[in-house]
């Protein structure tokens, strides 16, 4: 298991896997080490074959991540060098949580700012509890959010939500959120456990390979058109279609009765 910090927890239960923002202290405002463990961290679980779904989540009761650690940019984010440095830093944690080949889920209890925001759009969905506040105050700051993470958010909300995110820099309540289509869904505090844990387990009952290959034919999609390439998305299917998972659901749908499906 790695443990390169503290700050970081990884926990496996069942087919969950849990990355865990632990400086509750700070609002788990991620520092350097804490972006630096993020790609081991999922290489760990997805060497896992338990493991079919990521939650991420903040430690704590306030926050999801209330973006990355202010107090360390002075040192760590001011000359050129060093900002290429922690550009690099945060754009690894982000891109590897997006290439993730299993669902990922940012599971936010409180705060989702800036690069907190960044790492739940770099995940493929984000359920919220009541309470939750979402934004982008890169502009209160003077900095520039990275681009990709910028490239996700107009993805997810369009062209005219996320700029209105990056020209106010306001906090967004969890209503806002929603109807932008900034998260998936929210709960009460107190149902946000449960419902993450009744996604994971719907998600984990059905055809790893679907799930999967329907994750990376979405990615696809949403690739700009000159680069969208259908011939892998055709592969994808197909591979679907000749998977012993396929005979197994229809079996099991004729027989009226739950699949057993293998992933393969
Ligand atoms: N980096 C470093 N420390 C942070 C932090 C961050 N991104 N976000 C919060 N903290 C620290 C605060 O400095 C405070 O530390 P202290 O107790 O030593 O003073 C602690 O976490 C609690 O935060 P506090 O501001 O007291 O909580 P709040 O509920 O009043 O406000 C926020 C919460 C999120 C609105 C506020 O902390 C904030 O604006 N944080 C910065 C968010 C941001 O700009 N993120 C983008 C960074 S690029």
């Amino acid at each position: 298991m790695p443990k390169l910090t503290d700050k970081m927890i990884v926990k496996k239960d069942g087919a969950i896997g849990w990355m865990i923002f632990n400086n509750p202290d700070r609002l788990n405002a991620v520092s350097m080490e804490m972006w630096e463990a993020v790609p081991s961290i999922m290489q760990y679980l997805h060497e896992d074959p338990a493991i079919r779904v990521i939650v991420l989540k903040g430690a704590g009761d306030k926050a999801f991540v209330a973006g990355a650690d202010i107090s360390q940019f002075e040192t760590s984010r001011s000359s050129p060098d060093s900002v290429d440095a922690y550009e690099n830093a945060t754009t690894a944690a982000f891109d590897c949580i997006a290439a993730s080949t299993l669902p990922t889920i940012a599971m936010i209890d409180g705060y989702c700012i800036g690069g907190g925001l960044g790492i739940a759009l770099s995940c493929d969905m984000r359920i919220a509890s009541e309470g939750s506040t979402f934004g982008i105050p890169a502009a209160k700051l003077g900095l520039a959010y990275p681009p990709m993470g910028t490239r996700r958010l107009v993805n997810i909300v369009g062209p005219s939500f996320a700029k209105e995110i990056f020209f106010t820099a306001r906090r967004f309540t969890h209503d806002e959120a929603l109807a932008m289509g900034l998260i998936n869904r929210v709960t009460t505090r107190e149902a946000l456990d449960a419902h993450i844990r009744d996604t994971c387990d719907l998600i984990a009952r059905n055809a790893p390979l679907t799930v999967q290959n329907e994750k990376r034919i979405v990615d696809e999609c949403i690739k700009p058109a000159e680069n969208f390439d259908a011939a892998r998305c055709d592969a994808l299917a197909a591979e679907c279609f000749a998977s012993e998972d396929y005979k197994e659901g229809r079996a099991a749908f004729m027989a009226k009765r739950k699949p057993v499906f293998q992933g393969r």
